[in-house]
């Protein structure tokens, strides 16, 4: 299992852990305590691991104010760099949640015309999506190709191929299933779903417009940022 996936799995544990074991904890005390950076290194210890995890905490407190807490545990790379709270990922999947989060924020936004809704079907306002079913591709909403339900399979080699353009792409692969018959995990959607905010806003947003300056989001020159985590295999 690769270094990146243990880093996911750990993040969402370690908030149901948070979020689930500590009710009565009071607003301003923190959360990353002695107690919860043992109970971390003993999921690391747990799994073997000889990599780390970067976790954070923030939440919104009653005087409107944020509470930010990061740390890092374990190893960021086999020579014994450790993990801190600037340790980068490979956030692999996760980035989902990011394409979820920005399409959640238009579905909220209540000066966008028209509204959308996860409902809304995408030909509304990428006319240009186009699978090789039409009916299919006419009823597709934002949540059927959220929650991977177009009955599209994976294709994943074509996910690869980023000079071809993602509607040229999507229109030649063979769906396996009908529209909503049943889940399949599919990336090119998500790949659909990313250019939702820039067919609907008239800039671009970038991860810059929040803040997160030392991230990348292409594969190019991944590896030479520094305060890069190695990917490394159990
Ligand atoms: C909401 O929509 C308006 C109008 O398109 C846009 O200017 C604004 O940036 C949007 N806000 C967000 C958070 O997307
Ligand atoms: C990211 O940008 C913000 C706002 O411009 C700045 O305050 C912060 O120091 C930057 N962080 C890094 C790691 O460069």
């Amino acid at each position: 299992m690769h270094a990146f996936h243990l880093f996911g799995t750990a993040l969402v544990g370690l908030s149901q852990f948070v979020f689930h074991s500590h009710p009565a904890t009071p607003f301003e005390s923190k959360i990353l305590t002695p107690d919860l950076d043992d109970y971390i290194a003993g999921i690391l210890k747990e799994w073997n691991s000889v990599a780390g995890a970067g976790v954070a905490v923030v939440r919104l407190k009653d005087d409107g104010e944020w509470q930010i807490e990061t740390k890092g545990y374990g190893n960021a790379r086999l020579d014994g760099t450790k993990v801190t709270e600037e340790t980068l990922f490979a956030i692999a999947s996760n980035s989902k949640l990011f394409t979820a989060l920005a399409v959640g924020q238009l579905i909220a936004n209540e000066s966008l015309s028209p509204r959308i809704s996860w409902d809304t079907k995408i030909q509304e306002f990428i006319p240009e999506f186009d699978m090789m079913d039409p009916t299919a591709s006419a009823a597709t909403s934002i949540v059927d190709a959220m929650s991977h339900r177009t009955g599209l399979p994976r294709h994943d080699l074509m996910y690869r191929l980023h000079n071809v353009p993602l509607d040229v792409q999507l229109k030649y692969l063979k769906p396996s299933l009908e529209l909503r018959e049943s889940f399949q995990y599919n990336n090119l959607m998500y790949t659909l779903l990313s250019y939702i905010p820039t067919a609907l806003l008239p800039a671009r947003p970038t991860i810059a417009d929040i803040s997160i300056n030392s991230s990348v989001t292409r594969h190019t020159g991944f590896w030479k940022v520094p305060k890069i985590s190695q990917k490394v295999t159990n």
